[in-house]
Order: structure tokens, then C-alpha cells, then sequence
């Protein structure tokens, strides 16, 4: 037996200030769409912005459904908007932001585990590096230079 370790890294922004303009543009969007999540059950606002390689820039906020696992996160909805709308093109970065109606979220909010699965799938289909950048309603940045970061055993179509 032996073990091994496995290291990730992230940068961490201690406010949008300190972001790269053309990032806290992004962030921007994205904490503006996060408005327009139908979250009506978690009451859990996320708001998703995604820039391509030819410029455009693609937007997403959870839809929620009262069959609960009908319903979508932000990330998803935005990246398979990109995927649908913009086949060819490269997805550069991805900014998250999420808020609860009920309470201030001040910490970094990741993407869940089937968000990152279907980052990775775009990633891995584009063979360059997607930036994510995840923060919650106030408070910290948290960027990882490619999704790999953040899903270190990802499930990879070579394993078909
Ligand atoms: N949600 C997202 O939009 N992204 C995530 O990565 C985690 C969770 C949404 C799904 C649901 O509408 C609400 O947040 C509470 O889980």
C-alpha cells in the first residue's frame, strides 16, 4: 500500500476590486443575472456569466422546479447555452456568484460536483483550460486556473 496526495490551487481576490477589470465585468453580469433565478423553493439565488473566445459573453441562473431534480443549476444552464448557441467556439472563464434570500452568503460558493462534471466535459471536448472564478454574495474570489482545480478524479470519456 502506498498513499498519494494530490495538491489543487486557487488564487483568492479579497474583493471584486481586485479582480482583472475584464473579470469584474463578468463577475458583474453574473451577479446581475443571479436576479433572474426561479429559485422559488431554496430561495438560493446563482448567477452565472461565461466568456467565449469570439467575445460574446453567455449567462445563466438556476431554474428550479417542484419536481425538485427538474429544475437546473446557473453554471449548467449557461454552459449548455454556450454549447447550443456557440458550438465551435472556446469557453475562456466562467464567473459564479450565489445568494440566499433567507441569509448573507460571505464565502466563496463552488460549483456542485454535477456542475464541475459538465465544466469538465467542455474543457476536455475544447483541450484548453476554462478559468473559474466563484464567490458569495459578498467577500473573497476564489480562481482556479482550470476546472481540474476543483474536480481532481473527474470522470473522463477515455475511460469509455
Ligand atoms: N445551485 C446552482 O445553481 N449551482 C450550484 O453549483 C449549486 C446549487 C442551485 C440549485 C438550486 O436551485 C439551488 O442552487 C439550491 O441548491
Amino acid at each position: 500500500m502506498k498513499e498519494i496526495s494530490i495538491t489543487t490551487q486557487f488564487s483568492v481576490f479579497d474583493s471584486l476590486t481586485e479582480l482583472p477589470s475584464e473579470i469584474q465585468n463578468l463577475m458583474e453580469q453574473a451577479v446581475a443575472v443571479r436576479k433572474n433565478a426561479y429559485a422559488p423553493y431554496s430561495k438560493f439565488r446563482v448567477g452565472a456569466a461565461i466568456i467565449l473566445d469570439n467575445e460574446k459573453i453567455v449567462l445563466g441562473s438556476n431554474q428550479e422546479n417542484a419536481a425538485y431534480p427538474s429544475g437546473l443549476c446557473a453554471e449548467r444552464v449557461a454552459i449548455f447555452h454556450a454549447g447550443a448557441v456557440y458550438p465551435d467556439a472556446k469557453i475562456l472563464k466562467m464567473a459564479i456568484t450565489a445568494a440566499s434570500d433567507t441569509n448573507k452568503t460571505t464565502t466563496p460558493i463552488p460549483p456542485c460536483g454535477s456542475c464541475r462534471q459538465s465544466i469538465a466535459e467542455y474543457e476536455i471536448k475544447q483541450d484548453t483550460p476554462i478559468e473559474i472564478y466563484f464567490m458569495g454574495e459578498t467577500g473573497a474570489i476564489y480562481k482556479s486556473a482550470s476546472l481540474k482545480n476543483l474536480l481532481p478524479f473527474m470522470f473522463h470519456k477515455k475511460f469509455l
